[in-house]
């Protein structure tokens, strides 16, 4: 009888799957959709309606959201330049992991500045990441003042808010620009649509 191979100290080297295993389970091609704007520009509306667009035609999806990700692995982390670059940082290596199972995420940080999207889109790298600028006018965005922030942030106690007290830099050149306050929700998603569906498609092998 063959003696157990772990007692002969062999060990069968399987080989893990690879992106293109899990995208050929889920008929999808993987991406990285980023939202980058003000806050109460609209980033966690669009992400949500996202989702349910993208569910509806059978897309797998994870929304990562800058309020869900501060409340857990980045909980020990603040508003200066340097937590802000590290937020970032370990939300790409996250993107990194979904879209090398496959899956879409669709994320939604304010992620203020030139330095910090390039070093996300460095991480992704930059063929999974597509570059949406959620973009309403800082008037109208202290106006909707969803979670009374800004309001708290004018009296003086909220350090180092964006677009008050801290910088803000629009993107120069986003894959999508979405103007929230002039576009409904539908207009915006379906703008979105017409530029990632074709990208997260799945191609067959043989179609290459
Ligand atoms: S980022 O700048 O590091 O990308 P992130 O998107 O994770 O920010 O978190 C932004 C959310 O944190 C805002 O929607 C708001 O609810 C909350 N927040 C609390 N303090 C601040 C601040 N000083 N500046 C911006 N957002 C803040």
């Amino acid at each position: 009888m063959p003696m157990d191979p772990v007692k002969r100290n062999i060990y069968v080297y399987k080989k893990i799957l690879q992106r293109e295993d899990k995208e050929s389970l889920l008929q999808q091609q993987a991406r990285a959709i980023w939202l980058t704007g003000l806050s109460g520009s609209g980033k966690s509306t669009i992400a949500a309606s996202m989702e349910r667009a993208l569910s509806k035609r059978n897309f797998l999806t994870q929304v990562l959201d800058g309020d869900n990700i501060r409340a857990g692995i980045n909980n020990n982390l603040g508003f200066s330049d340097e937590d802000r670059t590290e937020n970032i940082r370990r939300i790409a290596e996250i993107n990194k992991l979904f879209v090398n199972c496959g899956i879409i995420t669709i994320n939604s940080f304010i992620s203020p500045t030139k330095n910090i999207r390039d070093m996300a889109r460095k991480i992704i790298g930059e063929d999974n990441f597509i570059e949406v600028y959620v973009n309403a006018p800082i008037e109208v965005c202290e106006q909707r003042d969803t979670k009374g922030l800004y309001k708290r942030a004018r009296r003086g106690e909220i350090q180092n808010f964006t677009g008050i007290d801290a910088p803000f830099d629009p993107p120069e050149n986003p894959d999508i620009e979405l103007k929230t306050n002039i576009e409904s929700i539908e207009e915006s998603i379906e703008k979105t649509l017409r530029i990632i569906l074709p990208e997260i498609t799945y191609v067959r092998e043989d179609e290459y």
